[in-house]
């Protein structure tokens, strides 16, 4: 079965949400699916991962430094091939879901669209975000 691992950070729970409704979507899929708050997260999970999807907040015009730390060292981690989405919540910029994706697109990952949602994720947000995260695994699967 094709893997999904899920790695987010959140400050007030919004982008775990979205966490959440994505690896539903995946998992509607057939997918396996591994997901994690960064804090509990290891780096050697992503090893046989077919696809990764990492979620940021926008905290003070950036990733939380959490994330940030996380991508820094997945330096010695291939991720070359796979496929990838970087998600968050946000208030008004989107400098952590573009410097995610920038960062794994620089790895070699296929990243699908970003996926962004404005502060706290309501019924049809969630929706939107199952169906990015049954979207992910269809790609994943071809
Ligand atoms: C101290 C603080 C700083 C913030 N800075 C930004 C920012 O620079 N850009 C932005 O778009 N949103 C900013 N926000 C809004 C958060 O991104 C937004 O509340 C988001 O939903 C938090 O997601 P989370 O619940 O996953 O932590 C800030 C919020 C707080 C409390």
């Amino acid at each position: 079965m094709p893997k999904l691992v899920i790695i987010y950070g959140t400050g007030s729970h919004n982008t775990e949400r979205m966490a959440l409704a994505i690896e539903e979507g995946a998992r509607a899929e057939g997918l396996d699916t591994v997901l994690k708050n960064v804090n509990e997260a290891d780096k050697n999970e992503l090893k046989d991962a077919d696809g990764v999807a990492v979620g940021s907040p926008n905290y003070n015009h950036a990733m939380m430094p959490t994330v940030k730390k996380f991508l820094k060292d997945l330096a010695d981690i291939e991720l070359s091939g796979k496929v990838g989405l970087a998600f968050g919540s946000y208030g008004w910029s989107l400098e952590a879901t573009d410097d995610i994706h920038k960062i794994l697109t620089s790895h070699g990952m296929e990243m699908v669209q970003d996926l962004l949602i404005k502060r706290m994720p309501g019924d049809e947000e969630l929706e939107l975000c199952r169906r990015v995260g049954s979207l992910l695994a269809c790609k994943i699967k071809k």
